[in-house]
This record gives C-alpha cells, structure tokens and sequence, in this order.
C-alpha cells in the first residue's frame, strides 16, 4: 500500500533535520511533486524556511520560496505532525563526543521525539552517517520502545546515506546515486520505490550494516588518499619539488590514479569525522583500524606543518611570528561554501593566537563566527575587509574562493603564504607554497 502511495506521489514525506542534508532532500522531494513537511528543533531555522528563506548560501532560496508558496513544503518545530506523514527521513548530525567517539546523542533524541507519533504503515530511512549497527541497535529499539510498534512487521526502515557535495556544480541530489539498504524486503522495497522518485539510480544492498559500511569505506579512502597526499607535499617540498605539478602530470595517467589534492589539513562535517566512527566499532570486534589513526595523525599535523612554513618564510624577512599581523583568507573549509565547520582555519587561528600573532580573517561567505564547542573563543569575530591586506605582514591563503582576485591580492600583500595552490599561475617572490 506504501509503494502505490509512493507511485502515486500521493505519499507525505517528512525530513528530519532541515540542514546541509536535509534541505536538498526537502527540494528534490518537493519538486517531484510530493507534498514535505521538515521537522527541526532550533527554531530560527524553521522561522526563516516558513518564510521561504534559504540560510544556506549555496541552497537556493528560489527553490524554497515556490514550495513554501505552492503549499508543498512546511517546516515545524512540533513533532506531532510525524503522524500525518508516510515516510520519514532522518538527517540529523553524527559528530563526535570530546574523547573523538560517536555522539549517538542527535539520533537516539530524533527517535525518542517521533517514536511516540509513529503509525503503523509508515517507513523510516535513515540518512546520518553512522558505524555499521546503528539503525538495527540504536535507531529501531528506541522507535520500537517508544512507539509500541514492531519494525519490518509494524513500520519499515532503511538506511540511505547521503552522499551530497555542498556546492559541486557537476553532481547534485538528484544525479549522485543513492545506496539503499533495509532488512526487510518490504522495507527495501519501500525505500527504493521512495527515493526512485527523486534520484536517477538507486543501488540496493543486502541489509542495513552493507549501506552504512559504505558510506563509511567511502569517506575513509577520502581521508587516507588525503593523507597520502599532504605527506608527499611535506616530502617533495623539502626536495624542492612542486607537488602541484607532480600531481598534474600524474592525472595524465589514465588508469590507476585518481587525483587527491594535499591542504592545510581536513575539514567540514564528513572527513575528519566519518572514520572514527569505524575506529570505535571495530574495537567491540578487537580489530584495529591502523590506517585510519595514521591518516588521522597526518591530517591533524598540517596545521602545525602551515604554520611552521610561516614561521620560516616571516624569518627569512627577519618577522617573529609572535610580532606579526596577519590575515587569513578563507574561513569555510572548502571553496565556495559558507560552512567552517572543523575547518582547518580554526585550528591554525587558534595556534598563530596562541604563539602572540594578531590575527584577522576574510571570508566573503562567513561574515561573523557563530558560537561554536571546540573555538568558543572565536565567536562574534567578524570578516575584515579585504582592502587592508597591505595593513598585514603575510596573508595565508587557506581556502580558494573563486571569487578572490589572486593578481591583486599578491600584488597588495608583503608575503602571501598559499596552501592551496590558488597562485599556482603568478610569478612572484612574495609567494611561499605551503
Ligand atoms: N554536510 C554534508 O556535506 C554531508 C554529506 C554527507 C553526509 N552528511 C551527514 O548527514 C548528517 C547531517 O549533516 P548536515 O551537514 O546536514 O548537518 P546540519 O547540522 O547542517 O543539519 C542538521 C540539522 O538537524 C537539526 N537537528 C539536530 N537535532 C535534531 C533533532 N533531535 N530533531 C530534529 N532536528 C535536529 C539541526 O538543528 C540541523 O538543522 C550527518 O550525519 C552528516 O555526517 C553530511
């Protein structure tokens, strides 16, 4: 009966969590008809969506305003509306605690809150990247406790990662496809009847461990080919090899390597995240997970490698780096992108603070730093404008924004220090690579 419903685009969908995740779904969903309600607890989210508002730069508040406006789309606070919905899904965030272990806290909350407006019929998919058992040990127990109801035989469920690139104008919600697993064959059934109506390709898997172990393997070949790869950059560097170049003359090579490209260390919500989440499972089945601590160790060292090639390049020009004033370009962990969450900016504001330096940032996309667990210390700091960098004695660029002009950034600056090769075409002696 779920599946006709889902055919019919008569089913209601409800997205739990209205973030990064969430909000492409609640798009896709609504412009291929179906009718959305989000559920989110923080409020000023809900205000601004209600108001058909995007707070996300790369998310289109055009997209939004016409749901919201052609009635196909609601967002609430009010949990009680789970009831009025067929299928759910649940984008909720999966960090990690203090002692670097899985914070189950957002989605063992998220079930607590629906278990008790759950109805027999319905299906929940969840979207969070987790460690394999997640949904079998934690999600289903608490909607079964809450609820009364018994999974696969009461309601369905399925795990669905979201393989979403913020800003990645090549590939987008509807063109990535989208891993599928349940642990029933109704539930599978379900879920891929779901999502068939808003993705191109749908790739079922046996059970719901397969699909959360792929999310995993996936973002974990991310984070160790990283690693990899800023390794050879402090190796070559020392030689007095480009590994830029080295890495452009690689990628001609046309099976066998794929390129990944060295930085001032991880960042955003996924990568540096992500592979712990295995690291702690696998210690319950006495496994370690060497790979993963290594490239996890290479990662967090690339801040302190940056400012080391600070501290020689402000040297050579006779600077101590507890004298100096200096701007940071680039706050977001990528370009392009309004999120600085874990980005490596943070940690390398916080060390050039800690040695004496003054330091400022500019980030057309972060105009003023949020509060936030790990930099509290940074919140209400606001982007400078990006005419005083001759007031400065090095610029570090640490994000490539496409909308920075490098000609004139290098030629206003004293020393520019470039992590990511973004005056990889300009001649100039103030550049130091880092
Ligand atoms: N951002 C990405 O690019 C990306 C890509 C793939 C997978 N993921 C995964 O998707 C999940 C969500 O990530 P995100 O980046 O969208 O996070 P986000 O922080 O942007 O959004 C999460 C939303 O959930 C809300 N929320 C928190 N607790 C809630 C609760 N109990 N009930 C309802 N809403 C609640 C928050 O207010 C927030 O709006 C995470 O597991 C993440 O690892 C993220």
């Amino acid at each position: 009966m779920l599946t006709n419903l889902i055919n019919e685009k008569k089913a209601r969908v409800g997205v739990i969590g209205l973030g990064y995740v969430g909000l492409p779904l609640v798009i896709e969903f609504g412009r291929a008809g179906f009718s959305v309600t989000g559920f989110d607890i923080d409020q000023s989210k809900v205000t601004q969506l209600t108001q058909g508002k995007s707070y996300i730069r790369h998310i289109p508040e055009d997209a939004i305003r016409q749901l919201v406006e052609g009635g196909r789309f609601t967002a609430t606070t009010d949990f009680s509306g789970i009831r009025d919905t067929d299928c759910l899904l649940i984008c909720v965030p999966t960090p990690l605690t203090k002692n670097r272990e899985p914070d189950m806290k957002y989605v063992a909350d998220t079930a607590r809150a629906m278990a008790p407006h759950l109805k027999k019929g319905q299906l929940i998919s969840l979207e969070s990247t987790t460690y394999p058992g997640t949904t079998r040990e934690v999600l289903i127990p608490l909607l079964e406790k809450g609820s009364g109801l018994k999974a696969d035989a009461d309601f369905f469920v399925a795990y669905s990662p979201e393989r979403e690139d913020p800003n990645n104008p090549d590939f987008n919600t509807r063109t990535i496809p989208k891993v599928v697993g349940a642990d029933s064959p109704e539930g599978r059934e379900a879920a891929l009847a779901l999502y068939d109506q808003v993705v191109e390709q749908t790739v079922p898997v046996s059970d719901t461990p397969t699909a959360e172990a792929t999310k995993l393997m996936e973002n974990i070949f991310r984070a160790v080919n990283i690693a990899l790869v800023n390794e050879l950059k402090v190796i070559f560097d020392r030689m007095g090899i480009d590994v830029w170049e080295v890495i452009r003359a690689a990628s001609t090579k046309p099976f066998g390597y794929m390129p990944f490209y060295p930085g001032p260390g991880l960042g955003g919500h996924c990568i540096p995240i992500d592979p712990f989440y295995l690291t702690w499972k696998a210690r319950e089945f006495g496994v370690t997970t060497r790979f993963i601590e290594l490239a996890g160790e290479v990662n967090w060292q690339m801040p302190e490698y940056v400012v080391q090639r600070l501290m020689w390049m402000l040297n050579k020009h006779g600077i101590a780096l507890a004298k100096s004033r200096l701007l940071i370009l680039g706050m977001a962990y990528k370009k392009d992108v309004d999120d600085y969450r874990e980005s490596p900016s943070l940690r390398i504001m916080e060390i050039l603070k800690e040695s004496g330096a003054e330091v400022d940032f500019h980030d057309p996309y972060v105009p003023r730093m949020g509060p936030s667990r790990e930099y509290p210390q940074f919140a209400g700091m606001e982007s400078v404008d990006i005419a005083t960098i001759p007031d400065y004695d090095a610029v570090l660029i640490l994000t490539n924004h496409s909308v920075f002009d490098y000609n004139t950034i290098v030629e206003s600056a004293r020393l520019v220090l470039d992590t990511r090769n973004a005056c990889g075409d300009i001649q100039s002696d103030k550049i130091t690579k880092a």
